[in-house]
């Protein structure tokens, strides 16, 4: 099977990449390298002995990703490709909606034109907003605070009308909870262009000396310790959610909706402490006031992925610790 994968250089594309051609599917990808570097599918192609075709292609633009379609046969697309720093959206309403909501249409349009109808789409957590009630269901109540979040909304919308509109369309909505760690072998991760936002690197930049400490922000919230408890996936498990995912869609579905997330929920303090015990490397930080836009807690229901996919996470908080600092202290600069 053909598959095209969107935003394929990126972090969880790249993981997902090396999943699909394990299990034997063919991969093209797009990405425009805004956020990622062709490197890291160099390095899936040798980790896998594999081969990736790859074209630098900006979803904004309709005419080389027509041609795309007209020139290949692909069987489904999984798109990843999308801004998603929440501080970054706040700041930039703008360019968010419009790359993550047209590049999307110009995908959808460009399957629609070639008859391509199988999807699947990269959600996430954000969607449910401040939750009403942990562990979060599938059903739980859809809002979210800032644009990053509204095009995933708006984006899940879309989909879903696509779909009422034209019932031959199969598509899987993925709700990815907190994405880390790497795989095993220490050649492909997260490399993050600036100074990061997330915890997890920000954490393994510590650990090599490119930042001094870890603000923790917040430690008056209602958890165990008073820091942010949140659903950490190992980024493996969430590329082999997607391998589950494209056999889901050979059913033929229709709509459906997953969270992908481990179910256990883990405090900032907490994760600390893990990534000391399994790295043996001190990581000083400092509590400081909670960051705006925040939850005090946020956790998946993950069961009907288990009933439904066959999938459930494997890799426990110590397995991410290790793999994310084995790639952080191989690859000191990332791809650079
Ligand atoms: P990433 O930035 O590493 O990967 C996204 C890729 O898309 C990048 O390689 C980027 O260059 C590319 N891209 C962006 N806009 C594009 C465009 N207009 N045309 C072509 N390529 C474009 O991010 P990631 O962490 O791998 O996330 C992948 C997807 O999963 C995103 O849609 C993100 O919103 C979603 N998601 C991520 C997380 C997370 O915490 N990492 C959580 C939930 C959902
Ligand atoms: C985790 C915990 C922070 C950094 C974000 C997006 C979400 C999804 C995943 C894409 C929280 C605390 C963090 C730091 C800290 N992305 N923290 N110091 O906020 O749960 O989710 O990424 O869809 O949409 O919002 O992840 O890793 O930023 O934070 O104390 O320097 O770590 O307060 O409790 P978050 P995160």
């Amino acid at each position: 099977m053909h598959i095209l994968v969107t935003g394929g250089a990126g972090y969880i594309g790249s993981h997902t990449c090396l999943e699909l051609i394990n299990s034997g599917y063919q991969v093209v990808v797009v990405d425009n390298l805004d956020n990622s570097k062709e490197e890291s599918l160099r390095r899936v192609e040798r980790i896998t002995g594999g081969s990736i075709e790859f074209h630098k292609l900006d979803l904004l633009n309709i005419e080389p990703l027509d041609a795309l379609f007209s020139q290949r046969r692909f069987d489904a697309v999984i798109h990843f490709a999308g801004l998603k720093a929440v501080s970054e959206s706040v700041q930039a309403p703008l360019r968010y909606y419009h790359n993550n909501i047209t590049g999307t249409l110009n995908l959808c349009n460009a399957m629609c034109r070639h008859g391509i109808r199988n999807f699947v789409f990269s959600s996430s957590a954000t969607v449910y907003g401040d939750p009403e009630a942990v562990p979060i269901r599938e059903d739980a109540p859809l809002k979210t605070t800032n644009p990053y979040g509204r095009t995933k909304l708006v984006i899940e919308d879309i989909l879903k009308d696509l779909h009422v509109s034209d019932s031959r369309w199969n598509i899987v909505l993925l709700r990815y909870f907190n994405p880390v760690g790497a795989h095993e072998g220490g050649e492909i991760g997260e490399d993050p262009n600036d100074v990061p936002n997330n915890l997890f690197p920000y954490i393994t930049q510590v650990g090599i000396g490119k930042l001094d400490k870890l603000l923790v922000f917040g430690g008056d919230y209602p958890t165990i310790d008073g820091t942010g408890v949140r659903d950490y996936i190992h980024v493996v498990d969430l590329a082999i959610g997607h391998i589950r995912a494209m056999e889901k869609l050979k059913t033929g579905p229709g709509l459906a909706v997953y969270n992908l997330g481990t179910g256990v929920g883990y405090s900032v303090l907490q994760v600390i402490t893990a990534f000391e015990e399994t790295t043996q490397v001190a990581i000083p930080y400092e509590i400081v006031g909670r960051r705006p836009g925040d939850v005090a807690v946020c956790y998946a229901e993950p069961g009907l992925a288990e009933k439904e996919l066959g999938w459930r996470a494997q890799r426990g908080l110590k397995q991410m610790c290790a793999d994310g600092w084995r790639w952080q202290k191989n690859n000191p600069d990332g791809f650079r």
